[in-house]
């Protein structure tokens, strides 16, 4: 898979060669192309940026130089185009299965007041990575090639960290403990020490469904629940421990 990314900042994603997605890169599982669109602006000192029409702070970056860079890529036709900002669609797991059925993104990174409100013309879908304010782009770009990058076949080690993680089923994961079972003097929970596979199954169960109910109550909604499901929550609502 094929992440291109526009932005003013390249410098900025050094920090994206490190971990599972530097191993994938390695394994070229997937290859990512950061390009400065300010290196295709046709303005003599390299300006992108203007004043916003009827007046406002700070500066827009208009259309010439992101489009010239975009059209620059290879295979720019057929990308999915993707535009940062904070007025867009929310990004979520399900977005990021989405996207890692693509085989090319191409992600656009605004900064400073953000970009001509004409470039959704050009891109198939505005993204927001949450209810706050960035600098620019480039982190919701990280964090867009971190969470597609590890849905990808052969990523991830083991493939059921994937399929068991928070969000996969609209539920929050349930919490995992390690050695020692002692740690001034909080305890790991006897269950899942017992060896009884199907208790520990039903305990997870419990915990996912009592933390996505305390924490992120909308999620349950769209969770498909089993009968099991709702019995588990009908407990959790009377405050009963598992
Ligand atoms: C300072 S922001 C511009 C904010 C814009 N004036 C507004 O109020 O919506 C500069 C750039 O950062 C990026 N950005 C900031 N917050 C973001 C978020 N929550 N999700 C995605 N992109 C974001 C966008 O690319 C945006 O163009």
């Amino acid at each position: 898979m094929r992440f291109d990314v526009l932005t003013l900042f390249p410098e900025m994603f050094s920090g994206i060669d490190a971990s599972i997605v530097k191993r994938a890169a390695e394994r070229e599982i997937i290859e990512i192309r950061i390009h400065n669109f300010r290196d295709f602006s046709d303005n003599k000192h390299g300006r992108v940026d203007d004043y916003s029409y009827g007046g406002g702070a700070g500066l827009i970056i208009g259309l010439q130089a992101i489009l010239d860079c975009m059209r620059s890529i290879e295979g720019h036709e057929s990308a999915h185009k993707i535009l940062f900002t904070p007025t867009g669609n929310l990004f979520t797991q399900k977005k990021a299965r989405e996207f890692s059925q693509k085989k090319h993104l191409i992600m656009l990174c605004g900064h400073y007041e953000g970009i001509d409100f004409r470039i959704t013309d050009y891109v198939d879908e505005e993204v927001s990575i949450g209810d706050f304010v960035l600098t620019g782009g480039e982190i919701p770009a990280m964090a867009v090639i971190d969470s597609v990058t590890r849905l990808l076949p052969g990523v991830l080690g083991n493939e059921e960290s994937a399929a068991c993680e928070s969000f996969t089923d609209y539920l929050l994961e349930y919490p995992q403990y390690t050695r020692p079972e002692e740690f001034e003097g909080k305890k790991v929970p006897e269950v899942l020490l017992s060896g009884n596979h199907e208790k520990i199954r039903q305990y997870r169960r419990f915990k996912a469904l009592e933390l996505t109910y305390l924490r992120r109550p909308n999620l349950l909604e769209k969770a498909e629940l089993t009968e099991e499901d709702l019995r588990f929550l009908d407990m959790i609502k009377r405050g009963e421990e598992f």
